[in-house]
């Protein structure tokens, strides 16, 4: 007889086998909590396959750009097509929505950008603050094979926090250029 810590494991394990679109078709929303209560996950993930999946995307990557390392500039919907044609066989992302509204509050995504896989990802800002960040860039990295790496600014404090070290190893504080990169301890083995 196996323990419970080793049941949990293994529910966990086929739920995750189970994961992404079984969700979506799931129209019970009982049905869904209780799939995320076993999964021990707060949101509901939806791949990002379809233009209009990333048109959404963008939107949400819209109310944070000013906090990104990098790109600060607004993605309208035809640059945000453009972005998916030129991204979309390279890029694993994903939607979370809220498990009761069913609005989607946040998305995570791992680009490829001179060889190495850079994560991004944002909340609604109505929704920041409850650990949903943290869980989708967690998610993220881990339902992906490759390792990953991720720039954040120095003064965005939330999303340098959310960076965990379970997941991620720091490798350069770069104070002129007011950034901190990271690397998934994955990369390392
Ligand atoms: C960064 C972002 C995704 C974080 O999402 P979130 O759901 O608000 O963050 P979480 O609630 O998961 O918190 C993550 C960590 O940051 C901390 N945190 C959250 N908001 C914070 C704030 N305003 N100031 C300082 N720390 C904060 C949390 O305490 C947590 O750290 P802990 O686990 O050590 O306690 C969100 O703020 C966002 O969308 N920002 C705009 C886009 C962006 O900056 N993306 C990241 C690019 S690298």
């Amino acid at each position: 007889m196996k323990n419970e810590a080793e049941i949990w494991a293994k529910l966990r394990e086929v739920a995750k086998r189970m994961f992404i679109n079984p969700f979506e078709a799931s129209e019970d929303a009982e049905f869904r909590k209780a799939l995320l209560w076993v999964l021990d996950f707060p949101l509901v993930p939806v791949k990002v396959d379809t233009v209009e999946r990333a048109i959404l995307m963008g939107r949400i990557r819209d109310t944070g750009r000013d906090s990104f390392s990098n790109d600060h500039t607004p993605f309208d919907e035809a640059r945000q097509r453009k972005f998916w044609q030129d991204n979309k066989d390279t890029m694993t992302a994903y939607l979370f929505r809220h498990p009761e509204s069913w609005e989607a509050v946040a998305y995570s995504a791992t680009l490829l950008r001179d060889g190495k896989y850079y994560t991004s990802n944002a909340v609604l800002p109505a929704w920041r603050g409850r650990g949903y960040g943290k869980a989708v860039l967690h998610f993220i990295v881990n339902i992906v094979e490759h390792d990953c790496w991720a720039t954040a600014l120095l003064t965005n404090k939330a999303a340098r926090r959310e960076h965990n070290i379970v997941d991620w190893e720091q490798v350069v504080v770069d104070e002129i250029g007011g950034l901190v990169h990271f690397h998934t301890w994955r990369g390392r083995k």
